[in-house]
């Protein structure tokens, strides 16, 4: 059987209490839909149990369990279940509080540069409570966000959360995480090796998206062929080049962030914190891109939600 099969309704059979509501994605793990719960609004996530889906979705509780930050989602109120089916195979099935909003991924872009400082403070924000914690992301990319609002995001999907004290939840010397939006770091030091400066080169990828539409490793002006090369080897072009509106202290912050060497990112949180702040207060909520037409508005849309879907017609 696989993860599209999961009929919901053996999942409400076993817990009377929930309301299924609307399917909302069946992702690359997980089958997630909205759900209410004794009158509350949550999204039930379903996963075929599998050694490694099993550790993974572990992760995921544990680290909502212990990170409380208004940029995480947190864990719903029914522990993780266990459902054996009559066709042998098992699912594992959690609440998890639903947030209300767009994800990143279907965002138009260009966005408007206030809410690109705020996505990249509230991502820092989260980041930071995560490593306070003394986890990491390794999976920041457009569809593990979500817009709340045009001031609030929040960052979803820690089930590769990494903790380099616990148990590693994937092979050792195997790359985890989404090609087009992994960190140098992670394609080249062992995992135990990483920290927060790697969610911080991701969250550059995340924002140069952000702000110009483009993905810094792969636009029309990236040499074709392999992402993971262009990650390694290609000092991404200006985010200026494709949004001339950009201001420069913009362009400044995400090009520090997608630095190669992580010694010439940001440091820390409050490094981080120090440079977006000023932006979010001297911002003007505008567009910035005036005068684009709802068409080239949809083709980027399709785009971005096709790239982060591994469906691009171009190699990531
Ligand atoms: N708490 C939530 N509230 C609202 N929508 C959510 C929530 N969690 C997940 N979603 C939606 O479901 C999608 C998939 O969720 P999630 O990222 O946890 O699963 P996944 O299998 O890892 O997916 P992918 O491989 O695409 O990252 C998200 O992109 C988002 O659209
Ligand atoms: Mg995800």
């Amino acid at each position: 059987m696989e993860l599209s099969q999961i009929d919901p309704q053996i999942i409400v059979d076993d817990c009377p209490e929930l309301i299924l509501g609307q399917h909302l994605k069946t992702g690359g793990q997980k089958r997630v839909w909205r759900c209410a719960y004794k009158g509350k609004a949550y999204v039930m996530k379903a996963l075929m149990v599998g050694q490694e889906t099993r550790r993974r979705v572990r992760r995921e509780i544990q680290v909502m369990r212990a990170c409380a930050s208004p940029y995480l989602p947190k864990f719903g109120p029914i522990p993780l279940r266990e459902l054996g089916l009559k066709e042998g195979p098992k699912i594992l099935y959690f609440l998890e509080e639903y947030i209300e909003g767009t994800p990143l991924a279907s965002v138009y872009k260009p966005m408007p540069y206030a809410e690109v400082a705020r996505l990249g403070l509230c991502l820092a924000e989260a980041l930071a409570t995560l490593a306070t914690n003394g986890y990491l992301h390794r999976d920041v990319k457009p569809m593990n966000v979500i817009r709340k609002s045009p001031t609030h995001f929040i960052l979803i999907d820690a089930g590769l959360a990494l903790d380099p004290d616990g148990d590693a939840i994937t092979m050792p010397g195997k790359v985890v995480g989404t090609r087009a939006y992994l960190s140098p770091d992670q394609i080249t030091l062992p995992q135990k090796r990483l920290d927060i400066r790697s969610d911080f080169f991701c969250l550059g990828s995340v924002l140069y998206e952000a702000a110009t539409g483009e993905h810094p490793f792969w636009n029309d002006e990236t040499p074709k062929g392999d992402i993971i090369h262009n990650i390694l080897s290609f000092e991404c072009i200006s985010p200026v080049r494709f949004n001339a509106h950009l201001p420069n202290p913009y362009a400044t912050i995400i090009l520090k962030l997608l630095r190669k060497n992580r010694d010439e990112r940001y440091l820390d949180f409050k490094e981080l914190h120090d440079a977006l702040a000023p932006l979010v207060q001297d911002s003007p909520n505008r567009s910035l891109a005036k005068g684009e037409s709802e068409a080239s508005k949809r083709r980027n849309v399709e785009r971005t939600s096709a790239r982060d879907q591994g469906t691009s017609r171009r190699r990531i």
